[in-house]
This record gives C-alpha cells, sequence and structure tokens, in this order.
C-alpha cells in the first residue's frame, strides 16, 4: 500500500508555532515518526506541504493513479476551501482528513470543516499522533 501524506499551511511552522497548541515536534520529526510507523504495518509513505492552495489542489488531483489512499490535513483551508474540497472529491482514492489540535474545543469557526463530507473519517486531537491513527484505520483488517 502507497500512500501521500499532504499537510497545508503553516505547518512548515510546527515545531514553533503555538508549542502550546501543537507541540514541539517538527514537521520534519512528525514525518519520520510517520514514516517508521507506516513501514510497520508495510505502508509506503510519501509527504508534500504547501502554504498554497492550488498547489495543494494540483497535488490531489495527481494522486488518482500513484496512491492508494491519502491522508489530509489542510490546516485553516480545511475551514472555507470549496476548491479543496472539489479536488477531493475528483479523485476517488480515500481520502483521511486530519488535524493535531481537537478544533471542536477550538475557536467557532474551526468547527465547520467543508472537506469532512468527501473524506472517509476525520481524526483529531492526538496531536501528531492523529496521523498515525489515521494509517491505522486505513490498513487494519
Ligand atoms: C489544524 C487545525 C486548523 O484549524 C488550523 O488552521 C491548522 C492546524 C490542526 O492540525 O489542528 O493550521 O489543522
Amino acid at each position: 500500500m502507497k500512500i501521500i501524506v499532504i499537510h497545508g499551511p503553516n505547518l512548515n511552522m510546527l515545531g514553533t508555532r503555538e508549542p502550546h497548541i501543537y507541540g514541539s515536534e517538527t514537521l520534519e520529526d512528525i514525518n519520520e515518526k510517520i514514516r517508521k510507523y507506516a513501514k510497520s504495518l508495510s505502508v509506503e509513505a510519501d509527504f508534500f506541504q504547501s502554504n498554497c492552495e492550488g498547489e495543494i489542489i494540483s497535488k490531489i488531483q495527481g494522486c488518482q493513479d500513484k496512491y492508494d489512499a491519502a491522508i489530509i490535513n489542510a490546516g485553516a483551508y480545511t475551514h472555507y476551501s470549496y476548491a479543496i474540497r472539489d479536488a477531493i472529491a475528483a479523485v476517488s482514492i480515500p481520502f483521511v482528513e486530519v488535524h493535531m489540535s481537537n478544533v471542536y474545543a477550538r475557536e467557532d469557526f474551526r468547527h465547520k470543516s467543508v472537506i469532512s463530507p468527501v473524506c472517509k473519517g476525520m481524526v483529531c486531537g492526538f496531536g501528531s499522533n492523529s496521523y498515525l491513527a489515521a494509517i491505522s484505520a486505513l490498513t487494519y483488517k
């Protein structure tokens, strides 16, 4: 099984960005943790991060024949990007929505996800372990 993990805007700042919310691991640390966990389940993981909506959309479009599934933390785009939602809907592989923080315990604008309806499922609130939970849910037989 081959998956891609797509990180959206500001996730490149992990480690120094609001550590009381997102912890002290860098994006590199988190990707390494995901890579190791995925490997233990015989899953190969690729990684992509962008702060640009269009680049994320192009990456999603390119997933179709390349990956069996995708994990996406769309950052704040989660809450308002109909273009990212439409891109996910346009490809037939399963997408799992992930958030490190519990978005429902935060500001009201984070309670709405426009991508949830086109994702297979959603994991939030477990820090970087949210990504591992998504891989576990995708692969558990
Ligand atoms: C986030 C939650 C979003 O509301 C926020 O804009 C992010 C990170 C999370 O992983 O908890 O950038 O997706």
